[in-house]
């Protein structure tokens, strides 16, 4: 029987989620929004390439939870996103009744799927759906780690001239400019990353990285990035649907790993058909553990203001 994968949110996100899940057949996809004639014209059309591109997953679009019964993944897009000048942290209240809401509906209808958080601030919007639901932890999971280490490796290979595939790399911590790229972590082919890079330039990059999601909505002017946060989500849901187990940096929820207990952030995590199957304890050097834990920091301040 084919999994289903409902994406809440119909906005650029939302829909690249839905054509990377769709392609791939990870399942059949439920897009939803709240905006009517959007996700059913957006799913209509995503289903009407599938003669031509050749893959086997139905689409639809929807405003209605109905729709969403028996999913094995729920993906929450849903949300303001940021324009320029704005930091992830000024969406929090507005997203936050919007992320409570959607996981509501959702888990209503599929008491059993794994929720994956997109919107933001993500690390705080994960609690907020974790909260909510009153899932085990190993079933709810944000799409965050991914994405940074995605944008670190883009501009490793832009300046060394390399293929992207060839660079392995972390990037830890809360999705916000205190993120912690792993340098000493990154390798090019096997080689690590200070043998052919110099520290200045480890160090622009690194700070580009944390700056990423800003570059890319300053450049847009409206809206923020979409292409790289929704190949991002793919990759995961595809770990999970398919029981990849692959090692992923995902926000999780730390209950003392890395001295950090009661919220969540980016940490290396096993994603296999049980959700987050295991959270992995690397040791990191004191400034590297340092970084991690004034991220997770500044994730908990936010969180304190939350109302949930
Ligand atoms: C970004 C948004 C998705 O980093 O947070 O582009």
């Amino acid at each position: 029987m084919r999994k289903k994968i409902t994406v809440i949110g119909g906005g650029n996100v939302g829909e690249h989620v839905a054509v990377g899940c769709a392609q791939r057949e990870l399942g059949d996809v439920v897009l939803l929004d709240i905006l009517e004639g959007i996700p059913q014209g957006k799913g209509l059309d995503l289903f009407e390439s599938s003669p031509v591109e050749g893959w086997d997953s139905n689409v639809i679009g929807t405003n209605s939870y109905d729709d969403v019964a028996g999913s094995d993944v729920v993906v929450i897009t849903a949300g303001l996103a940021r324009k320029p000048g704005m930091s992830r942290d000024d969406l929090q209240a507005k997203n936050a009744s919007i992320v409570k809401m959607c996981t509501e509906a959702a888990i209503k209808a599929s008491p059993n799927a794994m929720l994956v958080l997109v919107s933001n601030p993500l690390d705080v919007m994960c609690y907020v759906a974790k909260q909510v639901s009153g899932f085990p932890a190993e079933r709810v999971v944000g799409m965050a780690g991914v994405l940074d280490t995605a944008r670190y490796r883009s501009f490793l290979a832009m300046e060394l001239g390399v293929s992207v595939e060839s660079i392995q790399a972390l990037v830890l911590g809360g999705h916000g400019d205190s993120m912690v790229p792993l340098p000493r972590l990154t390798t090019i082919g096997g080689i690590p990353l200070p043998e052919l890079l110099s520290q200045d330039r480890i160090d622009a990059i690194v700070e580009r990285t944390a700056k990423g999601g800003g570059e890319i909505v300053s450049l847009l002017k409206s809206g923020s990035a979409y292409h790289a946060p929704g190949a991002s989500v793919v990759e995961m849901v595809e770990s999970i649907l398919r029981d990849k187990k692959k090692i992923l940096p995902c926000a999780a929820w730390l209950t003392g790993q890395y001295g950090v207990d009661g919220c969540f952030v980016g940490v290396p995590v096993k994603l296999g058909s049980k959700g987050v199957e295991q959270i992995y304890e690397i040791k990191l050097e004191a400034g590297e553990l340092d970084a991690l834990q004034t991220s997770a920091g500044l994730v908990k301040e936010q969180q304190a203001k939350l109302d949930v």
